[in-house]
């Protein structure tokens, strides 16, 4: 296994990118307010906007362009031959599209109508949307939710670099916004030289809190990077999620091993593609090493359990960057009573307890909860207030 240190594990592609417009940018993008062409962006669009303006996404600078965008979907590679699996792109109707002139400044607002950034429009483009599903989702099917978003969305990309306009704190959760910046000088003053990085959606159960475990084990530090952008319908809301870690980290962890920021991004649903990409989003992050279980990323039964980590495989892993820590599918062993995985249980299937998100969830809206081999009675109880709360 290989250990890289935080303070030396670059930023994808070498640089940090900060794309938050200047004092004398936002004074000069806002003179011009009523000028500039508008395009209005969903939630996803926002998120991705911010992801770029904080570096999240580097080295993206703006809205991918054709060439990046076709490389990404082909052979998941940016032009530049850096890594890249998911596409970027700020999509619209052609009638939104026609009037915009390249080489021209375009107006971003938010739904609301807030002006929150600029686009200097380079190229406009249009896409295969089927030829993205199946690259990218590995399937064409709407009922996919990454692929319905695709579907849903408009046939004309709009390329170019962005600026964001104000570098607003989150809000629900101020305190937990570390942009790359801020989390990797957090890793530094921890001394942190080694960091895993955790992805999640999902209420956090034993199993992730068994595979976070054994990771820092064997590095210094945990970076707990909750998925707080959009998210399919019937996925717990993100301040529920939130609360859950709280007390889990209250409770059941060394506090001073473990820091828990917010990854603003949309969730894809793009299975081992989207294991790449949040794997890169957590070097930008400074994290050196990232966690990659069971399905992750996954949706319905359109990946293979394992797939998310053999991806990893057909990339040059200096390319990469992030070393990526697989795990098995862990459970309750009801014969060690111990949490495990079949690398360390002698159990047989019957003697395993694991749930799966949907069940839980059934068992919540019944009023029951989950027993304590899957969730930590605290955690059990925090869901099930809420599920109460929302019913
Ligand atoms: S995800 O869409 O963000 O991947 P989730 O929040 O459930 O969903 O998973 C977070 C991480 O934990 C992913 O790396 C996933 O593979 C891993 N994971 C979830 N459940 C298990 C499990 N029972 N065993 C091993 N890994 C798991």
């Amino acid at each position: 296994m290989s250990y890289q240190r935080t303070d030396g594990i670059a930023p994808h592609g070498g640089e940090l990118i900060n794309r938050i417009a200047t004092p004398e940018q936002k004074a000069d993008f806002l003179s011009k307010a009523d000028l500039l062409p508008r395009v209005t962006l969903d939630q996803r669009a926002v998120s991705d906007l911010e992801m770029i303006a904080i570096g999240g996404f580097s080295p993206l600078t703006g809205f991918m362009g054709k060439a990046d965008y076709d490389g990404v979907v082909v052979d998941m590679h940016l032009a530049s031959g850096l890594p890249w699996s998911v596409p970027i792109t700020l999509s619209v109707s052609a009638a939104v599209a026609a009037p915009l002139e390249e080489g021209s400044y375009i107006r971003l607002d938010d739904e609301t109508g807030r002006y929150i950034g600029v686009l200097q429009l380079t190229e406009k483009f249009t896409y295969d949307k089927k030829k993205e599903a199946i690259n990218v989702y590995r399937t064409e099917e709407e009922k996919h939710p990454g692929v319905a978003v695709v579907y849903a969305q408009g046939e004309i990309n709009l390329a170019g670099p962005i600026w964001l306009l104000d570098r607003d704190p989150h809000p629900l959760f101020p305190t937990y916004q570390l942009d790359p910046a801020i989390s990797r000088a957090a890793f530094q003053e921890k001394g942190w030289k080694t960091v895993v990085g955790f992805q999640t959606r999902n209420p956090v159960h034993r199993a992730h809190e068994y595979i976070q475990k054994c990771a820092m084990e064997i590095v210094d530090g945990l970076f707990l990077h909750p998925l707080v952008g959009a998210t399919k319908s019937d996925d717990i809301p993100a301040d529920v999620r939130m609360r859950c870690y709280e007390i889990l980290i209250d409770n059941y962890y060394p506090k001073d091993r473990v820091i828990l920021g917010i990854n603003p991004s949309a969730m894809r649903y793009a299975g081992p593609r989207e294991a790449i990409f949040h794997a890169l989003i957590r070097k930008n992050y400074g994290c050196t090493h990232f966690i990659v279980g069971r399905d992750h990323a996954g949706v319905g039964d359109y990946y293979g359990t394992f797939d998310a980590q053999h991806i990893f495989d057909e990339f040059d892993p200096a390319a990469i960057g992030i070393t990526p820590l697989k795990f098995e599918h862990a459970f309750y062993c009801q014969v060690t009573n111990t949490m495990a995985t079949i690398k360390t249980s002698p159990s047989t299937p019957e003697q395993r307890v694991h749930l799966s998100g949907t069940k839980v969830r059934e068992m919540l809206r019944r009023g029951e909860l989950p027993p304590p081999e899957f969730s930590r009675p605290l955690v059990a109880a925090e869901l099930a207030k809420a599920m109460k709360a929302s019913q």
